[in-house]
Order: structure tokens, then sequence, then C-alpha cells
């Protein structure tokens, strides 16, 4: 299967290639969490990929007997990125052999603060990636193939993989997704109801140091979970039950699975040997004031999380002046210095 991403064109190559692409982060509303083989999921997942956190990245391929990179965040060198590309690169030069031919200069900027607490690996790796298919598209006279790009993001970090799409994008084999596919992610947005189209994504920043324990060994941690095996199985029946919501524009049904997902995935982890966690007494003030104004109001508001103590709001851009005005009365207080950051829907990775 991995095969079909092999190079089979000669490319020709050139002595200086650049390419510049930006892509965006996405948030799972069924979970990704377990992993096996090489960036394999342990189930499937779906994302509404967003559009103004985003990472630019500029590469510059010069021809040269040895392959080597250099990696600089806002115009800085940035050798704490080097093992992660490292590793990428390794991976991916079984698909890609050219680039073992080339130095690469990665010059990468992300729209959203670096020390945000936001995970950038999604949209940096997908950005890198995107870079890498349009110059073999130069190098082999092919068209850009965004699969491939996927295919080689889900090498850099997992969830990449969903960050080259819009605005729905599923990931791993599931057997009411046509076309799904554990290695690479796949466009459903065909069937999106309208009041989703344009769903929005406040981002409460209520940590925005380092995670304690990294979704690398929380996805390892799987292996081996008393709950892993039932958990596996209700992200299938989760996302079957979440696709139907997402294309009819139920709303109730959408808020009780996101919700139910982002509680099962932080379960998962407080359930785990050893067993973390990574919601702050904040993140539940957050949750429970979402609650109690859903309940007031009717607002058609929920939360998800992501591997961290930050919440994501989701909400009908109808809503968003309700929804402003409930962040500044009552969440602001909860982030770190007030920040917090408005995203919406967006149609994934493109040329800049
Ligand atoms: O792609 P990774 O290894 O950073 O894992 C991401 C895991 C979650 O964000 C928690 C869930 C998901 O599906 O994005």
């Amino acid at each position: 299967m991995e095969d079909q991403f092999k190079l089979t064109e000669t490319p020709q190559l050139k002595p200086k290639l650049t390419a510049s692409w930006q892509a965006p982060s996405n948030i799972a509303l069924v979970k990704y969490w377990g992993k096996h083989g090489t960036q394999l999921p342990a189930n499937p997942s779906i994302s509404f990929t967003l559009n103004d956190c985003r990472t630019i990245t500029t590469l510059t391929a010069t021809q040269s007997d040895h392959h080597s990179f250099e990696v600089l965040l806002d115009g800085k060198p940035k050798p704490s990125f080097a093992p992660k590309i490292e590793s990428y690169f390794k991976r991916i030069e079984n698909y890609s052999p050219w680039i073992k031919s080339y130095k690469f200069k990665i010059e990468t900027t992300n729209t959203f603060p670096h020390s945000s607490g936001i995970a950038s690996s999604a949209s940096s790796m997908a950005a890198m990636s995107s870079c890498i298919v349009a110059m073999e598209s130069e190098l082999t006279g092919t068209k850009i193939d965004k699969k491939k790009a996927s295919f080689l993001a889900r090498l850099g970090s997992g969830s990449a993989c969903r960050s080259l799409e819009g605005k729905l994008v599923v990931w791993g084999e599931h057997a009411d997704t046509a076309g799904s596919s554990d290695l690479y992610g796949v466009d459903v947005s065909v069937n999106l109801h309208p009041i989703f189209q344009d769903f929005q994504d406040t981002i409460l920043l209520v940590d925005k140091g380092e995670k304690t324990v990294s979704s690398t060994l929380g996805h390892e941690l799987m292996n081996g979970h008393a709950f892993a095996k039932a958990r596996f199985l209700q992200a299938h029946s989760n996302l079957t039950e979440i696709k139907k919501y997402l294309a009819s524009g139920d709303l109730d049904g959408f808020i009780k699975i996101t919700e139910s997902e982002a509680l099962t995935l932080h379960s998962m982890m407080m359930t785990s040997h050893p067993y973390f966690m990574l919601m702050k007494p904040n993140t539940l003030s957050i949750i429970e004031e979402i609650w109690k104004f859903r309940n007031v109001t009717k607002t058609p508001v929920c939360f998800t999380l992501d591997a961290g103590a930050n919440v994501h709001m989701l909400y009908p851009a109808a809503d968003k002046e309700a929804v402003e005005e409930l962040i500044k009365s009552k969440l602001a207080q909860y982030c770190q210095n007030e920040h917090y950051i408005c995203d919406h829907i967006g149609n994934g990775a493109s040329a800049v």
C-alpha cells in the first residue's frame, strides 16, 4: 500500500529549488490516541481544518553531495527542531529519494505565538510536506500530489496528515467512510451541512507552557491500556455518528459526541500507567461556565480539548457575538494573560 507513494518517475535534478507553502492546524472531533508501526493510527479520527493558525514555510534546496539541513524559526536558527526534522527526512527518503541529493534551508514562521501551548507540529509538518511535494512535481514534471503530501506529513506527525485539505478530514480506515486510509487524510467536506461551513473555533489559552507529557508518550501508553480495545471500537462508532450530525446540521448530536470525545481522550490519559493529567483547574472552570451558559441561553456552543490544558470553543458563526461576550465577561480570566485566539474552519494547505 505504501509503495504507491514511491517515486516511479526519474527526477531531472536541478541545481536549486524553492517552494513556499502555508498549512493550518486542525482540531480533532473524534480523537486519534494510540498508534502502531510507523505512525499508523489505532483508530480513525475526524477533524475540522483551521484557518488562521498556520505555519508558513519556505524550503530552499541546493544540490549537494551531502544531504543536510538548517532550520530557522522567524529568521533565527532553531537547532532544537533538528531531531524531529532529521527523523522526518529519514522516513520520507524511501518515497522521495531525490532529497538525498540536496541540502535544505527550512525557513518557517507561525501565525500563532510559538509559546501559546498550541502544537505547531501538524501545521509545520503539513507545510513542509507540501514544499517537498511541490519540488518533486517540478523535478518530475507531474502535478502536485496532495495525497502524497498528506502521506509524508503523517510520517512527520500523525495528525498533520489532516491539515492538507479542508474543511473536514478523516484519517484512518473506517468502514463508513469511502476511501478512508490509515496512510493519509481524506477530505470529507462534501456532505458538510451549511451550519458547519463557517464554524468558529476560539482557543482559550489556559496554559502556554510546554506539555508535561508529550503526545508521543501518550500514544505509547495506549499499548496495553486496560480500556484500549473498547476505546478504539468506540471511536469507529462515534465517527459514524458524528458524520451523520455533520451532514444533517444536528448541533445537539454534534455537541454530544464532540464533548464526550474530548473527555474520553483525557480519561485515557488519567487511566494509563503511568497516569497523568493535562487539564488544569482553569480548564474545568471554563467547561463548567460553557455548560452553564449553554443551559441558560440555549446557545449551541461546546468545547473540545487536544492533548493539553487549552480549551477549543466550537460554535456557529451566527453566535459569535454572544460567545465573545461570554468570553470577555467570564472566560478570559481563566486564560493566561487573558489570551485567546479566534479562528474558524478553513481550506487547508496552499502555495504562498
Ligand atoms: O499527531 P500527534 O502525535 O501530535 O497526536 C495528536 C493527538 C490529539 O491531538 C490529542 C488528537 C488528534 O486527533 O489530533
